[in-house]
């Protein structure tokens, strides 16, 4: 019988170590190859409408063609290994769903997902009319960049890596940096900022493949997405004919998005619309699960779980208005 993400994991949390097979329908929404001892394998994520998980594929059969199938109806060996849940695929044949099942699968609701392009497309209309507005027009002038950067995910893993991902992240960071800005009671260039928002992760379009299956392009794995944004950044800014302070602010605000990494010396971010940004991005990026985290959530929620059933009674006893509350005995003196 089929199961889903969700039951997979709670099977794996009661069986105590113990191996046990599954099997379930799920999109690829990620997959890496490395060379192991044996030959290829492959590291996929698969993932539906309740969760995902991280699987692997050993024999040959089962490695090729599994990045480009976009759903599967797999069995996999679940089992514990290292302390962590383990899935092993043994069997899997190409699903046969239409593109939409397999993004709804992958994670994408189309309903919210278009509420979240009605927001996007609200904030650019609002730019329209100023340099911000041209160059943001500019960036998206290309036949199918807009289609793109709707169904674009905004990692390979981590955060917002399923189709349709940038939308979701571009609309968190816009709402929280715009709630930061509001919080000064300051004014502050609004439409400088939401074309940070736009800008700051555009060459996530040019590092990631689209949905289903989402990895690293070439150009990702020769550039890291920063660099691209400012790429397309300049070849918009030299079709508008911006100045070069424009061109110097809006180089400065994707910058400063990319702040918290240590791999290179950054400047000191300039402005509120700059600050707000950039604090925003980061807590946006970090709304994704680690597996880590993952593991610290089971562990509180198996605390819990002991304490209710072993002691919680305990906490409720003084709200019962019958019962006296304790007094300690007199022992003499307290010394502290
Ligand atoms: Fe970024
Ligand atoms: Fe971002």
């Amino acid at each position: 019988m089929a199961k889903t993400v969700e039951q997979i994991r709670s099977e794996y949390g009661t069986a105590g170590g113990r191996a046990f097979f599954a099997e379930g329908r799920f999109a690829v929404v990620n997959c890496t190859f490395k060379d192991g001892r044996n030959g290829r394998f492959a590291t996929v994520e698969l993932r539906d409408g309740t969760g995902s998980f991280t699987a692997r594929a050993f024999d040959a059969p089962l490695v090729a063609g599994i990045d480009t199938a976009g759903a599967i109806d797999a069995r996999v060996k679940v089992e514990e290994y290292n302390g962590s849940m383990s899935a092993i695929i043994n069997a899997w044949d190409a699903a046969e769903l239409s593109t939409d099942d397999i993004l709804r699968l992958g994670g994408l609701d189309p309903d919210v997902h278009a509420s979240r392009v009605a927001t996007l497309d609200a904030w650019l209309d609002e730019c329209d009319g100023t340099v911000y507005g041209d160059v943001l027009r500019a960036c998206f002038a290309a036949p199918g960049t807009r289609d793109d950067f709707c169904m674009a995910p905004a990692a390979v893993r981590l955060h917002h890596a399923e189709p349709g991902g940038l939308v979701r992240h571009l609309v968190e960071v816009g709402l929280a940096g715009l709630a930061l800005l509001d919080s000064t009671g300051e004014e502050y260039d609004r439409p400088y900022f939401l074309a940070g928002v736009f800008l700051h992760d555009l060459g996530k379009l040019d590092t990631y493949t689209l949905p289903p299956t989402i990895s690293y392009t070439a150009a990702g794995l020769l550039g890291e997405h920063q660099v691209w944004s400012i790429f397309r950044l300049g070849k918009a800014c030299a079709k508008v004919g911006v100045s070069a302070s424009i061109e110097a602010k809006l180089v400065h605000i994707i910058e400063q998005a990319h702040g918290a990494y240590r791999h290179a010396q950054w400047q000191e971010p300039l402005g509120t619309e700059v600050k707000a940004l950039a604090n925003a991005d980061f807590f946006s990026s970090r709304l994704g699960e680690t597996d880590k985290e993952r593991r610290s959530q089971e562990a509180l929620d198996q605390l819990l779980a002991d304490e209710a059933s072993a002691g919680a009674a305990r906490g409720f006893e003084t709200l019962d208005a019958d019962s006296e509350p304790s007094q300690p005995e007199a022992a003499g003196p307290v010394l502290f």
